[in-house]
C-alpha cells in the first residue's frame, strides 16, 4: 500500500505521516509539499531516513508536476491536506486560497482520475458550516447542516467539498471528506492561538486576543485526528462526509488563561486586540456519524492534551526558533541540496 501525503510537512500532514508510520509499518509514504512559509521540513525529520518514506517538493496546483508524480510513484490512497490554512491570512490576501485550496484540489482529483487510486481522501474544516450563537449550547455541526462559509479560507475550503463531491458523483471516483474542528498538539505553527499563545508566554511578550476572548472553539488533540482520518480511509464509505471533534469547546480566554498557568506566566500579558473580521463565534462537532459508523472516539481530554502539547514545546525549542527566524528554509537547502 502506497500513501500519497500532500501537505505533509505541515501541522497536521506531518503529525499524520508521523502517526501512519508507526502503525502501519509495512507501507510506503510518499509526502508531496510545496514548501510554503508553514511547510518544515524539520517536521519530517523523525521519518525522513526511513525507507519507506520518500519527500518531493512540488505545487498540487501544477498540473504538470502532479501528473508526473502519480504516473511515476502509483499511490493507491491520497490524503489531501495541502492548503493554505490561516484565515486571517485568506482575509488579507485571499488569491492564493483559491489556487491551492480549490485549484490544488481538481488538479489532484484530476490526477486521480487520470491514474486510478483506491480513495481520495480530502481533509476539511468544520468552518464551511459556518458558526454557531454563542448562547445556543444544544447546537451543533452534523454532516447535514448546510454550507454557509464565513472567510475567504472557508470559501475555499467548501468551494473544494463540493468539487470532490462532484468527482464522486459525475466520474465515480472513490472519495471520502472529514471535517474536523480546531486542532492542536506538536509541530503547530506559531501562527495559530495556541501556539502563538505559548510562544509568546514563553518570551514574555504580549498575547493578543481578539475582540473579548469570547469566542468558541472545539479543540481535538491532533493525534486524534489522525486516527480519525486513518479509520476513514480503511472502513470509511465512498462519497461520505466524517465529521471529526470531542466536545472540547472553550472560549478564546479560557484556553490562554490555561497557557498562562501551565507556564506559570502572568495574565498581565493579556493584550485585547481589534476583533478579525467576519469572526465565527462558536464551533462544536457532532461526532455521532463517525462513532456509530466507524467506532471512532477522541481519547485526550484538552486538559491533557494542552499540557502535552505545551510540553512539547517546552522540549523543542529550537523547532519553534528555527520557525519563527525562518531558518528553516536554510535548512531545506542544507539537507536537500545533494538529494
Ligand atoms: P498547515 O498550514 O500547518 O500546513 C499546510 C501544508 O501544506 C504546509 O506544509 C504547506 O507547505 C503545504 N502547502 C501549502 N500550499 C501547497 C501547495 N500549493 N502544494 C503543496 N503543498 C502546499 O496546515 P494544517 O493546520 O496542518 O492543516 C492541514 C489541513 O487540515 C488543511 O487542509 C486544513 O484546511 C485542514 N484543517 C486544519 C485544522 C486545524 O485546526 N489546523 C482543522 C481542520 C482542518
Ligand atoms: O476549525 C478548524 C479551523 O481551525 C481550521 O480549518 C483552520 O485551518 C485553523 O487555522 C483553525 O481556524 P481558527 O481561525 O479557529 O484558528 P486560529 O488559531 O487562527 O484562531 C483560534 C481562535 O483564536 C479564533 O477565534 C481567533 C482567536 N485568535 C487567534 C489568533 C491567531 C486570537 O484571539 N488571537 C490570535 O492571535
Amino acid at each position: 500500500m502506497k500513501i500519497l501525503v500532500t501537505g505533509g510537512a505541515g501541522f497536521i500532514g506531518g503529525n499524520f505521516i508521523h502517526y501512519m508510520m508507526k502503525y502501519h509499518e509495512d507501507y510506503e509514504f510518499l509526502c508531496v509539499d510545496f514548501l510554503t512559509y508553514a511547510g518544515n521540513m524539520e517536521t519530517l525529520e523523525p521519518v525522513i531516513n526511513n525507507s519507506k518514506f520518500k519527500f518531493i517538493k512540488a505545487d498540487i496546483a501544477d498540473r504538470k508536476s502532479i501528473y508526473e508524480i502519480f504516473r511515476e510513484e502509483k499511490p493507491d490512497i491520497v490524503v489531501n491536506f495541502a492548503a493554505e490554512s490561516h484565515v486571517d491570512r485568506s482575509i488579507e490576501e485571499p488569491e492564493i486560497f483559491l489556487k491551492t485550496n480549490v485549484m490544488g484540489t481538481q488538479v489532484l482529483l484530476d490526477a486521480c482520475k487520470k491514474f486510478g487510486i483506491q480513495r481520495f481522501h480530502q481533509v476539511s474544516t468544520d468552518e464551511v458550516y459556518g458558526d454557531l450563537p454563542l448562547d445556543r449550547s444544544d447546537l451543533y455541526f452534523t454532516e447535514e447542516t448546510p454550507l454557509h462559509t464565513s472567510s475567504p479560507y472557508s470559501a475555499s475550503k467548501a468551494s473544494a467539498d463540493l468539487l470532490v463531491q462532484a468527482y464522486y458523483r459525475t466520474f465515480k471516483l472513490p472519495v471520502t471528506i472529514s471535517r474536523c474542528s480546531n486542532n492542536y498538539g506538536p509541530y503547530h505553527f506559531p501562527e495559530k492561538l495556541i501556539p502563538l499563545m505559548i510562544a509568546n508566554a514563553l518570551k514574555g511578550k504580549s498575547l493578543p486576543v481578539y475582540g473579548r476572548g469570547e469566542n468558541i472553539r472545539d479543540w481535538l488533540y491532533v493525534e486524534d485526528h489522525c486516527r480519525a482520518i486513518d479509520v476513514i480511509i480503511h472502513e470509511g464509505t465512498n462519497g461520505e462526509v466524517y465529521n471529526i471533534g470531542g466536545h472540547n469547546e472553550r472560549t478564546n480566554l479560557e484556553v490562554v488563561k490555561t497557557i498562562i498557568r501551565e507556564l506559570d506566566a502572568s495574565e498581565d500579558l493579556i493584550t485585547f486586540v481589534a476583533d478579525r473580521a467576519g469572526h465565527d463565534l462558536r464551533y462544536a462537532i457532532d461526532p455521532t456519524k463517525i462513532h456509530n459508523e466507524l467506532g471512532w472516539l477522541p481519547t485526550t481530554t484538552f486538559d491533557d492534551g494542552i499540557k502535552k502539547t505545551i510540553q512539547w514545546y517546552l522540549e523543542n525549542k529550537q523547532w519553534l526558533e528555527n520557525i519563527i527566524s525562518g531558518e528553516d528554509q536554510q535548512y531545506y537547502e542544507k539537507m536537500y541540496s545533494n538529494k
